[in-house]
């Protein structure tokens, strides 16, 4: 007696993909979020691209973003990643890590809003947890254990925190989602933004 085949289980990957009408994931949320490493597990989940603006600024200037900031200012800094996220929202099937000041700016939270099929998570956490994170970045990366050496705006904390709670609002609003991802590894902050794409988009706020 012949037995049929057992149909192959989907796999992960499957049964994780977006649905047609969403064709980008955007994250969002301040510096320390883990917008970068979140995004490449996506990315990898979902067999997509995945960029980081930070990334891709550098790579068009050959310069460091500090070195973009010491050199030429914040607002220099600003211009050149408007462009840079104009072009990354050209691309499809892409997660793309926003750098944590994007969305202060009126021009990319248009840019953003007037992008169809593009769905933007807010990962967020407290500022001590963000920055505890980012000390630790800073540790990890054996420069210094200064975590403004490689983050321009977090060199004076009181300023950081000033800037986390303006942004807070800005995050919010902007985002399809908030996650929040104090007690969460990547991998499970990863799997809670997965979770969201199959859910009606809702409606900003
Ligand atoms: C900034 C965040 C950084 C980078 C730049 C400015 C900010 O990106 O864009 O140093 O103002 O919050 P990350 O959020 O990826 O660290």
């Amino acid at each position: 007696m012949s037995v049929p085949a057992a149909e192959p289980a989907p796999t992960q990957t499957i049964s994780a993909m977006p649905p047609e009408h969403v064709r980008r994931l955007v994250l969002t949320g301040f510096m320390g979020a883990g917008k970068t490493t979140v995004g490449r597990l996506l990315a990898e989940r979902l067999g997509w691209n995945f960029l980081d603006l930070d990334a891709s600024i550098e790579a068009r200037t050959g310069l460091p973003v500090p070195a973009i900031f010491a050199a030429h200012g914040e607002p220099h800094f600003r211009r050149l990643e408007s462009l840079a996220l104009a072009t990354a929202l050209g691309q499809r099937n892409l997660v793309l890590a926003l750098g944590g000041g994007a969305l202060e700016s009126l021009t990319n939270r248009l840019l953003l809003e007037q992008t169809p099929a593009t769905l933007t998570f807010f990962l967020d956490a407290p500022f001590p947890v963000l920055y505890d994170r980012c000390m630790m970045q800073a540790l990890g990366a054996g420069a210094s254990t200064d975590p403004g050496q490689s983050r321009p705006n977090l060199a004076d904390p009181v300023a950081a925190q000033a800037r986390f709670h303006a942004r807070q609002p800005i995050y919010r609003r902007h985002a399809h989602h908030t996650v929040s991802t104090a007690d969460l590894t990547t991998a499970q902050t990863a799997a809670a933004v997965l979770t969201h794409l199959h859910q009606p988009p809702p409606r900003r706020r």
